[in-house]
């Protein structure tokens, strides 16, 4: 902030430190990645992914390829374009969204999409299957992009079943549509890797960035853009004279530079690796809680899991929403000392700061044990099960 407080990125100079921290990027993203667009919200950076994703099919001559697939229970942030991504009711209800050309596919939710007996490798082929009707009803020739979080974060945190990745690639790759992997949530550590995309072998042609780009500290977001997608972005916007995206705090300096010694304190600390040690703990814990009556399902992966609360194990009926379960439960344990969240569909999540230690892990999990014995006692009281 001494040095530079602050300068815009436009019309060729960028602040030095926005360089660096582009460059610092590039060193730990998966191979491919060629080249960082900075900006200030995860939402943000998803609408950018959405632009570019437009560009680069009109600098292909590719006017109709334009639509945009993202997946049920998707969150991926509240812009415009962005919330039209989104696939959760309370973002586009009454804001008019999804925007035209935005397409939904299956959210891949094992323990509820599966068909009775249907196996994680199984259930994936069909929702691949799923996604490849949906595109050759559309045309492939008219479809841009797929955008996807690792783990789906704010939908209830969804991990994806054996082999739905390795499924799905091959069929972006084969219709030519841009893969834009969301690392909102899951970069920086989150699931045991520096990004998600490396614990599920993903190979993205465009990545976003945010949160923990700067552990949060001040709002930052970024894009990584693989080379080839670059090269078209400039030979584009040097026959157009100008390449016309960006905000006025893109790359600003001063979270720039904070962004840049996170990375470094990341590294100096061995974020990835604390993750690894303490993640089995926490994953251990979770699962711990799989034969509790009102638990169906426990996930998770990393330092990210929930529990899924249910009125009957063995239908997987959900509560009435209104009966708020998930609710009580999260303020009991706000009552024993810890703030959890719940999510719609009774989902309690778990995503601790990466620094947690395995004693605050044990403390965290204690908390949430004694409060789903106190919710499982007003379940019974209010005859709710
Ligand atoms: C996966 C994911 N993408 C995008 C966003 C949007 O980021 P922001 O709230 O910074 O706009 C979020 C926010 O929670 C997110 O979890």
């Amino acid at each position: 902030m001494i040095e530079l407080p602050f300068y815009h990125s436009f019309a060729g100079k960028v602040p030095a430190v926005s360089t660096l921290l582009a460059e610092a990027l590039i060193r730990i993203a998966p191979e491919g990645m060629s080249r960082a667009l900075f900006a200030n919200s995860g939402s943000e950076a998803n609408d950018t992914a959405v632009k570019l994703a437009w560009y680069v099919n009109n600098a292909l001559g590719r006017p109709e390829k334009k639509k945009i697939v993202s997946r049920q229970r998707a969150y991926h942030g509240m812009t415009a374009a962005a919330a039209s991504l989104t696939g959760l009711a309370f973002a586009q209800t009454d804001f008019d969204l999804p925007i035209a050309r935005f397409l939904h596919t299956d959210c891949p939710h094992y323990y509820r999409g599966a068909l009775p007996g249907e196996s994680e490798e199984a259930y994936a082929a069909r929702l691949a299957g799923n996604l490849e009707q949906l595109i050759l009803r559309e045309g492939p020739d008219t479809i841009a992009a797929f955008f996807a979080e690792p783990v789906m974060g704010a939908g209830g945190v969804i991990v994806p079943p054996a082999t739905y990745f390795d499924r799905v690639q091959p069929i972006l790759r084969k219709h030519e549509i841009l893969f834009v992997v969301d690392e909102v949530i899951c970069g920086f550590g989150r699931t045991g890797n520096m990004f998600g995309s490396q614990t599920f072998d993903l190979k993205p042609d465009i990545m976003t960035l945010a949160k923990a780009l700067s552990a949060g500290y001040l709002p930052i977001s970024a894009n990584l853009v693989k080379g080839s997608v670059y090269d078209i972005l400039v030979a584009q916007s040097d026959k157009l004279g100008i390449f016309g995206h960006g905000y006025t705090y893109s790359s600003h300096p001063v979270p720039a530079a904070v962004a840049l010694e996170t990375l470094k304190i990341y590294e100096e600390r061995d974020i990835v690796g604390m993750v690894r040690r303490v993640g089995p703990r926490l994953q251990a814990a979770i699962r711990g809680h799989a034969d509790h009556p009102l638990v169906g399902d426990a996930r998770g992966i990393g330092l990210i899991g929930a529990v899924e609360l249910v009125r009957d194990k063995a239908t997987k009926q959900s509560f009435d929403p209104k009966a708020g379960v998930a609710a009580f439960l999260v303020r009991r344990a706000q009552h024993y000392g810890t703030i959890l969240r719940n999510m719609p569909g009774d989902i309690v999540a778990f995503s601790p700061p990466l620094v947690i230690t395995e004693a605050e892990i044990d403390e965290m999990m204690g908390s949430f044990a004694r409060a789903l014995d106190d919710t499982w006692a007003m379940v019974k009281e209010r005859g709710l099960a």
